[in-house]
């Protein structure tokens, strides 16, 4: 009866510490503070999340042209710009300066002095300082139900991908901005976009789309 009695308990802490974030998170309408970088960047989360099954279901791939929008503190950046070899390139974006210097000081590490095709961009998804229809694919992982005008962002992200160029999407349960998937199916869609593949759980999954823009 006890145990029970704390499981309950626990459970019941857990359940409204979660519903309290997101109350939070969506009065607050911020970006992640950039303190949460170093949870980001952790060991644990890559064991929930890892970065190789994220690569593998947006269809990154060797040479591509590859924009990450609100890559904070580079978590996911390092393994892509590896994924897409020497003739590939990872512009990783973000709107706050302090994740970008996190991700700065990651790449200055010796374990990655081998990385030189990362371009650090600070700015918003609404404004990509790239020409129309230039990048292979554009990803974002934990940062889709972070942006306010989420079509406002797809536009901005359909104009930059070439045309049968793919947006991953991915989403874990545990941000506090987590959208379920209909949620992201539909949106993608009302913009424009081609539903290409969902793959991965509730908990943890990636939603491409394509580009169909000629
Ligand atoms: C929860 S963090 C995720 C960081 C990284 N993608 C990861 O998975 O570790 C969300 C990031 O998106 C960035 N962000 C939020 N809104 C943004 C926007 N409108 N444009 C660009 N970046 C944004 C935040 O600054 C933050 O670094």
């Amino acid at each position: 009866m006890i145990l029970e009695i704390f499981l309950i308990i626990i459970i019941g802490l857990f359940v409204s510490y979660f519903i309290f974030l997101r109350i939070i998170r969506k009065l607050i309408l911020s970006p992640a503070p950039a303190f949460i970088g170093r949870i980001l960047d952790s060991d644990l989360r890559r064991k929930m999340q890892s970065p190789e099954k994220v690569i593998q279901r947006s269809g990154i791939q060797k040479g591509m042209q590859v924009l990450e929008v609100g890559c904070g503190s580079g978590a996911i950046t390092t393994f892509v710009a590896r994924a897409v070899g020497n003739k590939g390139n990872v512009y990783a974006l973000d709107i706050q300066p302090e994740m970008l210097q996190q991700l700065e000081n990651k790449l200055s590490q010796p374990e990655n002095k081998d990385i030189i095709n990362i371009k650090l961009i600070e700015s918003s998804a609404y404004d990509l300082p790239f020409d129309d229809n230039s990048l292979d694919l554009v990803f974002m992982v934990t940062v889709f139900g972070e942006i306010p005008d989420h079509n406002k962002a797809l536009q901005e992200i359909k104009r930059v991908l070439k045309p049968g160029g793919i947006l991953a999407i991915t989403e874990m349960f545990l941000d506090p901005d987590y959208l379920l998937k209909s949620t992201v199916t539909k949106k993608g869609g009302k913009a424009g976009l081609i539903l290409d593949e969902i793959s991965g759980s509730f908990w943890d999954y990636t939603i491409r789309f394509k580009n169909n823009a000629s």
